[in-house]
């Protein structure tokens, strides 16, 4: 059977969602358990076909994976391929992080371009050029990258654009250098630090993550750790747009909010009633949503690019023009076709979309673009007036967990 979702909206959403452990953090975590023999329990593991799909690599390059219970258990002990097939490499970007990690464990690896979704080009030459400065060979024939390195070396690498990916295969493959590595203009999102707080617990030299500075002190000793997985700030912000657009009340939690920070103040400024302690976040929105100043993503602190669908989906019932621009991909606005199909106003010129609030939106027909596209696309159909059928859900399930029940929880009419 297709994989679909029907959405009646117009119900307001009311009740409490527990959050799921942060996808970002957990795909780099379960990558970096291949740098110790020995047995890693992550904690908080969110059930998605991401982390199914880093489950099959690691099976496959000889690793133990079980996953029970929200608890996934690798032990590496066993690890003896050092390559991963092309089919398996495109079913997410961030497979391109075992790169860094297969290296440093055995001194050579071969993969292919990584997939994920469409966004616009999404070259990995930040990766390939900081791991060549760390030592390695890298060479490319038919779409295959071949690496070697008999030994690599700490070196100070400047990232010419804070890559989150690029971030954390250097910090995986330093962990095995001989001396000492300096990341500059590093990207300084929370799972980075996420990965850094596990890479410690397994008995690595390493700090800074969080800042532009991150050092790794290779040669460390690597071992199995236990680690819990930190909340995901990007299904929050998911689950709070939803709320915006249908109306209502939740209670969101455990999260950081900090790591919301960017994205609440512009919920706030919409008119959305927000109340945030320790580790929840509380949103209400019950007057009508107005549109919010220019929305520009940025490397974080910034406002997450992440988050712009979801946001994107409420300010289609705003009133009144509000502005997204688009700075970290090239091609990031194709849920706003679909948004349009359930009469939504949105005109996208290059980076740039203006979305001017409508009174109403409609149910029709519509098709997941790309895993936060998708997710706005759900949003919009809470808030619209009949029946909305929602299909291409792969790209949802890569990256939510759980998603129509946790909506079910607060009233949505959904099956
Ligand atoms: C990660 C997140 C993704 C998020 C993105 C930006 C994971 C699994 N995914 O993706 O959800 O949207 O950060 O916050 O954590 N670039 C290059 N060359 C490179 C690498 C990147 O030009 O070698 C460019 C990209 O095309 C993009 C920008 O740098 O324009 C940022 O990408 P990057 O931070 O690397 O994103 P990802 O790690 O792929």
């Amino acid at each position: 059977m297709m994989d679909t979702l029907k959405i009646r909206g117009g119900v307001t959403l009311n009740g409490e969602i527990r959050a799921q452990g942060a996808k970002n953090s957990v795909l780099p975590i379960l990558v970096a358990t291949l740098l110790g023999k020995g047995v890693c329990v992550i904690e908080n593991c969110p059930d998605l076909e991401d982390v199914r799909s880093s489950m099959r690599i690691l099976r496959l390059l000889g690793c133990a994976a079980v996953f029970e219970g929200g608890t996934l258990t690798v032990d590496s002990t066993g690890m003896t391929r050092t390559d991963i097939p092309e089919c398996m490499m495109r079913e997410m970007r961030s497979s391109v992080i075992f790169l860094g990690a297969i290296l440093a464990r055995t001194g050579q690896a071969r993969i292919s371009y990584p997939g994920g979704c469409e966004l616009g080009a999404r070259p990995i030459d930040i990766h390939l050029s900081a791991l060549r400065a760390l030592g390695a060979e890298i060479t490319e024939k038919n779409g295959d990258l071949e690496c070697r390195a008999s030994k690599l070396k700490g070196s100070e690498i400047i990232l010419p654009l804070p890559s989150v990916g690029a971030t954390e295969n250097i910090m995986i493959a330093s962990c095995a250098c001989d001396g000492v590595t300096h990341i500059k203009n590093a990207a300084c999102e929370p799972e980075i630090e996420d990965l850094q707080n596990f890479l410690t617990a397994m008995g690595a030299r390493i700090n800074g993550a969080g800042t532009p500075n991150v050092t790794i002190e290779g040669g460390a000793p690597m071992h199995g750790a236990k680690y819990s997985v930190m909340p995901d700030r990007i299904a929050a912000v998911t689950y709070l747009s939803a709320v915006a657009v249908a109306g209502g009340r939740v209670k969101i939690s455990p999260v950081v909010p900090e790591h919301l920070a960017s994205a609440l103040a512009a919920l706030s400024e919409a008119g959305c009633g927000i109340s945030a302690g320790k580790d929840y976040i509380a949103m209400s929105r019950e007057k009508p949503l107005c549109a919010i100043r220019p929305v520009h993503t940025m490397p974080y602190p910034g406002f997450p690019t992440d988050a712009q669908s979801p946001l994107m989906a409420m300010c289609t019932k705003a009133r009144g023009t509000t502005v997204f621009v688009e700075n970290i991909f090239d091609n990031r606005f194709r849920h706003a076709g679909e948004l349009a199909r359930m009469g939504a106003d949105i005109r996208v010129e290059g980076r740039v979309a203006v979305v001017t609030g409508v009174e109403k939106l409609y149910g029709a027909p519509v098709a997941c673009t790309d895993l936060r596209g998708g997710a706005a696309l759900v949003a919009a159909a809470l808030g619209a007036e009949g029946e909305t059928v929602i299909s291409e859900l792969y790209h949802i399930r890569r990256g939510y967990e759980n998603i129509e029940n946790n909506l079910k929880a607060l009233g949505a009419d959904i099956s």
